[in-house]
């Protein structure tokens, strides 16, 4: 790369909730951002990743209760489980945290009392649902009644699943609390409000500051437009979140301090790191970069409520928000009958997490568009493209290397315009990951693979070495294809760093991206081990299978809870 400054940047991915688990969805938001942050860090930027899980709200308290445990301790088991499938796929955070921490109740009260000092909250009182008997209120999820459009029993309070009718609850036939199955009354409390029409100029400009993809400034430009609301931020007790400074019994509700929670997580690193400063990253004008990847359906929280919050209070707003859209499985919706809501845990018993980040590495664009898991494909696509291509370059080389030449590479480089070609790629490439079209930096990546595997089956190594007198062909053959498997190696780091990290270890190289412009001359190389083995099909079938276990398994303990 030309550019010789380096950037400073702090990136996040949404904080997942504390009362599930990871499945698939999940993970292709985690792996869209990991690659960009490796990537970043690969090319020599400073790049920092955290996250937390996001511990707070109704539903994680009645989760708990229902467990027979504090909401403490749920979230700390959960925490642990959402640790170990994050490292199991190689999610490089340098932090993952809690929202339920000492550091984001101080930032969340210090943030709303900012919001507060300025006029930016508004008190009212308004009439909602109540529980009489589990004497809470009941947000819209937690209603169920018959539909009053098409008549079917069971639907959620907001909208109904057979006709697609969307009502408020009050229009509910025959009204239940989803909690206690009581009939819920009307009640009255006071709430607060973020007056967010406050900020609408400010809005504004940040949605036209350029860097946004724009399907999001589109969409924020139309809600603009339509004309902003207040913001209602409170929820009463009983409510497992931060009590709201200077009110009794009203908690904050839990997506004001969900995205406090990043910078949360962050402070407690810089705690930790004697080198890493707060308000260098945070402070208003700051020179750094912020980027929060999100899906597409909390643009709002994170493309109004957060800027709007951050200005208030004076820090620093993000640089960009990154929306990517949902993961579907054979084209359809995640299904838990058909065993395609898969859990990271189930996927990680029966494949390599290096096969999934290398199959959303090569289906990720820039847009905002649903992904397709299409599992047939998802195999095709492994296994012919890095077993198939990538490693079998190093397959075909290493062989002759390490048995006739000591594990030695020739001393000079016999091709050096096609290693050229190879290294000449790096510009694009690098522009493909930063503006997040990894679809096509992978397209790039597997080219330069099918010129790699198209020059040794040209010169057939094998047949040369059956006759005396051409070692050094041999030599040079095989050291320009394990430069050119190198190469590639450099370039898919940040989407297989396992991979990496073995390949590394066999080529006595650290496959730095500057690496790229300096090829292996007279080097040493380890025994070759295979990087990657073939998907089956067998494997598909039992983790299907499995899901589907690990469905009925939570029905049975839903059952028996409830
Ligand atoms: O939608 C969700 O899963 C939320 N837990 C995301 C929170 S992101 C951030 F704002 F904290
Ligand atoms: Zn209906």
């Amino acid at each position: 790369m030309t550019n010789t400054t380096f950037r400073e940047i702090l990136v996040t991915s949404a904080l997942p909730y504390a009362n599930g688990s990871i499945h698939l969805g999940h993970m292709l938001e985690y792996i869209q951002t990991d690659i960009w942050v490796r990537f970043q860090r690969h090319i020599g930027n400073t790049c920092h990743y955290v996250c937390a899980d996001d511990a707070h709200g109704t539903a994680i308290m009645l989760r708990a209760e229902q467990e027979g445990i504090t909401p403490e301790q749920l979230i700390a088991n959960v925490q642990a489980e959402h640790e170990k499938d994050f490292s199991n796929f190689s999610v490089s955070f340098d932090n993952f945290y809690s929202t339920h921490s000492p550091e984001n109740r101080e930032f969340s009260e210090y943030i709303y009392n900012a919001c507060e000092a300025k006029g930016h909250i508004a008190s009212r009182t308004i009439t909602q649902a109540f529980d009489p008997e589990k004497q809470l209120f009941l947000a819209d999820r937690f209603i169920k009644g018959t539909c009053p459009k098409c008549k079917t029993e069971d639907q959620y309070g907001d909208n109904c699943e057979n006709c697609g009718a969307t009502y408020s609850p009050a229009d509910l036939i025959n009204p239940k609390s989803a909690i206690s199955g009581a009939t819920p009354v009307q009640k009255d409390s006071t709430h607060l409000f973020f007056k967010l029409p406050d900020f609408e100029a400010l809005l504004k400009d940040w949605t036209r500051s350029g860097s946004l993809q724009s399907e999001i400034a589109n969409k924020l430009a139309e809600w603009l437009d339509s004309g902003l609301q207040e913001w209602d931020i409170s929820r009463d007790a009983p409510y497992f979140g931060f009590e709201i400074p200077g009110q009794e019994d009203k908690f904050f509700y839990v997506w004001l301090d969900a995205p406090i929670g990043y910078m949360a997580s962050f402070k407690n690193l810089c705690d930790r790191t004697a080198e890493l400063d707060f308000d260098h990253y945070w402070q208003k004008n700051s020179s750094t970069e912020l980027y929060h990847f999100i899906g597409k359906d909390i643009i709002n929280f994170h493309g109004l409520f957060w800027p709007a919050m951050l200005s208030a209070a004076e820090f620093r707003t993000p640089t960009a928000v990154y929306a990517h859209g949902f993961l579907t499985v054979n084209g359809q919706k995640m299904s838990k009958s058909r065993g395609t809501f898969i859990k990271a845990g189930t996927y990680l018993r029966h494949l390599n997490p290096e096969y999934l980040r290398y199959y959303f590495a090569a289906k990720l664009n820039n847009k905002v568009d649903d992904l397709d898991l299409n599992l047939e494909d998802f195999v095709q696509r492994v296994n012919s493209d890095l077993v198939g291509k990538v490693v079998n370059i190093a397959s075909r080389s290493a062989g002759f290397i390490s048995k006739k030449f000591e594990g030695q590479l020739s001393a000079v480089i016999s091709e050096p315009e096609l290693l050229q070609a190879f290294s000449d790629q790096q510009q694009v490439i690098a522009e493909y990951y930063e503006n997040r079209e990894f679809g096509k930096a992978i397209k790039s990546i597997m080219a330069l693979a099918d010129q790699a595997n198209q020059y040794i089956a040209d010169k057939e190594p094998w047949v040369l070495a059956k006759q005396e007198g051409n070692e050094q062909q041999v030599q040079d053959i095989c050291s320009t294809g394990l430069n050119m498997f190198r190469m590639l190696m450099i370039y898919l780091k940040p989407v297989l760093p396992t991979m990496c990290d073995d390949a590394s270890k066999f080529l006595n190289d650290e496959l730095s991206w500057q690496g790229l412009n300096t090829p292996l001359i007279g080097h040493g190389i380890e025994k070759f081990k295979p990087l990657m083995t073939r998907i089956e099909g067998l494997q598909i079938e039992s983790m299907l299978d499995d899901s589907k276990v690990e469905v009925a398994k939570e029905l049975a303990l839903k059952a028996k809870l409830s």
